[in-house]
């Protein structure tokens, strides 16, 4: 009899890391929401003694995440973003970073406000080969990228990001959100750390906030601690901080992260369809959607994702037409998020990307034209009359000249 096969991604969507309880037999474990937990005695803590130290319901997300990731460990937070301030937390004092020059914009309002007095942070263009190599010849500790990069889908090198963070004696953080473990898998290729925002395509539903660190098996470790390997570091900061992820929405997500591998596959075959749409439209001026070829980095993205995912940008060229274009949606709903069942149009300059100074968006190629769309489980026919019909209000308004 031949072994059995190491199951798909799909299978590990609905079975990762969680079985039926042990005691009811429940087949969708249940939501543990107790604070506080009984001592035998006082010689006797139970496993878990209070919700900030600990969740059953969080750690079964953590199974599921760290296995989909092929990570050793997962460590939940209460949304992305706390997930990221929390691994800043673990670099010493004066730790130089490498931070990617696209990065989501909450990302480097965190780099840059909050943590701007305790670390040394370098904004370097990551998808640009040469930049990352001068970059990473001086010694770091940590090198964060995103890829593809919020909202303007910039592809970063992960082989050689990998190679030299490790050579400059960084660890690399790979923020995964866009593609999800299903389409690209950091760990594999070498990163240290995925991170998410769970709040997007693992929950699924726009109806959770949360955020995971999930990491290699280099950086395992049991328990909590301040001065032990990273995975315990993360759990002692959590613990220490409150950055904890509510049992609540950690059920949700477990529940949304069963379909991902459905959702993900019609969002990623209607984003593609609107990309070409959008590219044979005269009324934009760029299509950012790293399944086409002729985007920066498509080669490289080939080579490091097993899929293009369900987001695109386009550029309409100014305020006005931008105005116009999200105006005449009717399906697409102006809105923040991404990665969730509805289809949401973004305007990344006066929305997620609004604390950016306006030079430095400038320079990131977030113009005030750019929109972006998230790409739902509507039907893809539906989503397409919605975007034709609204670039043809916007051509009505501004009649392109042969
Ligand atoms: C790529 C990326 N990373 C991190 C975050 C932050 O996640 P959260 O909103 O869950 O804090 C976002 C939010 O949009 C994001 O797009």
């Amino acid at each position: 009899m031949s072994a059995p096969s190491a199951p798909r991604p799909g299978t590990l969507c609905v079975h990762g890391g969680v079985a039926p309880d042990r005691l009811t037999g429940a087949l969708v474990p249940p939501l543990v929401q107790s604070t506080t937990y009984a001592w035998p005695d006082l010689d006797h803590p139970p496993a878990i003694t209070y919700a900030r130290a600990g969740n059953a319901t969080v750690e079964n997300l953590e199974r599921r995440l760290a296995v989909l990731e092929g990570g050793s460990d997962a460590v939940c937070f209460g949304s992305g973003l706390a997930a990221i301030d929390a691994l800043l937390r673990c670099l010493p004092r004066n730790a130089r970073v490498v931070a990617g020059r696209h990065l989501y914009g909450g990302t480097t309002r965190l780099l840059h406000r909050l943590h701007a007095d305790r670390l040394r942070v370098d904004v370097v263009d990551t998808t640009n080969e040469a930049a990352l190599r001068t970059a990473l010849e001086a010694p770091a500790d940590l090198v964060l990228v995103e890829t593809p990069s919020n909202p303007t889908l910039q592809i970063t090198d992960l082989f050689l990001a990998t190679r030299w963070a490790h050579e400059a004696g960084a660890l690399l953080a790979v923020d995964n959100t866009f593609l999800t473990p299903l389409y690209q898998r950091p760990l594999d290729i070498g990163a240290d750390l995925s991170i998410h925002s769970t709040t997007k395509y693992l929950d699924g539903h726009d109806a959770t906030l949360g955020g995971a660190v999930v990491l290699h098996s280099r950086h395992a470790g049991q328990g909590d601690a301040p001065d032990g390997p990273l995975a315990a570091r993360l759990r002692w900061i959590r613990k220490a901080s409150g950055a904890v992820l509510a049992p609540f929405e950690a059920w949700l997500t477990l529940q949304g992260s069963k379909t991902l591998h459905l959702r993900t596959r019609e969002q990623w075959g209607t984003a593609s369809r609107l990309a070409k749409l959008a590219s044979d439209d005269p009324n934009i001026e760029s299509v950012y959607y790293p399944g086409l070829p002729d985007h920066d980095g498509h080669e490289v993205h080939r080579r490091q994702a097993n899929g293009d995912g369900g987001i695109l940008a386009v550029d309409l060229g100014g305020i006005g037409a931008a105005r116009d274009f999200v105006s005449h949606l009717r399906v697409f709903t102006i809105a923040e998020n991404l990665g969730a069942t509805e289809s949401v149009a973004t305007h990344p300059a006066s929305m997620t990307h609004a604390d950016l100074p306006p030079e430095r968006r400038r320079l990131d190629g977030i113009s005030d034209g750019l929109v972006r769309l998230s790409v739902g489980v509507e039907d893809p026919e539906d989503l397409e009359a919605d975007v034709r019909v609204a670039l043809n209000q916007v051509a009505r308004r501004q009649p392109v000249v042969a």
